[in-house]
């Protein structure tokens, strides 16, 4: 009886111990709703295509960076979640994934660090979350579930 009384013990302390969220867990995450057509405009105002390219976008007037633009939007991305997106425009050097398939044009510095350009001293935080909000559906990403604090909400 005993073993059994530990047995189960470890046992229900290694699944709740996973289930612990670690303080640099991404549990608690959340933007507010943004808006698809203002993001739209923040897209262009920031010039994404002069590094990137987009299905149904393009930008003539831009002087491409590259030879061969850097994808965004579909289910090959290296971007799989909601805040790997968020992360990937305000800390695009954070590693997300390898990125064999950029590498026959090099889309890193010499020290590592992404040739994006870093907007978090241009861009507001409103801009960002409608830039997120456009950018996701063009993403297979799953969205993020808003945190809706009702009664502090005015309208
Ligand atoms: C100067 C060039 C440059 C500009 C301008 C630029 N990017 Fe990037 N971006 C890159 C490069 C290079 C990568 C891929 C390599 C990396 O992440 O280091 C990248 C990666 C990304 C990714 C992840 C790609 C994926 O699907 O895996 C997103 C999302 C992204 N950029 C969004 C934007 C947005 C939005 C803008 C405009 C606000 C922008 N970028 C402007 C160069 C640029």
């Amino acid at each position: 009886m005993k073993t059994f009384i530990w047995v189960t013990s470890i046992l229900l302390f290694s699944v709740l111990a996973a289930c612990s969220y670690g303080p640099d867990s991404p549990k608690g995450f959340s933007l507010p709703e943004g808006n698809v057509a203002k993001g739209e405009k923040v897209f262009m105002k920031y010039q994404c295509l002069a590094c990137h390219a987009m299905k149904g976008y393009e930008d003539s007037s831009l002087i491409k960076e590259f030879d061969t633009p850097v994808p965004l939007g579909g289910t090959s991305a290296v971007v799989k979640t909601y805040a790997q997106l968020v992360t990937s425009v305000i800390n695009p050097s954070h590693k997300l994934a390898p990125r064999s398939h950029f590498n026959e044009e090099k889309v890193t510095n010499q020290d590592g660090s992404s040739k994006m350009r870093i907007f978090n001293d241009l861009m507001t935080v409103q801009e960002l979350i409608d830039l997120v909000a456009f950018l996701q559906p063009k993403y297979d990403v799953k969205p993020i579930t808003y945190t809706h604090y009702g009664q502090y909400r005015m309208l």
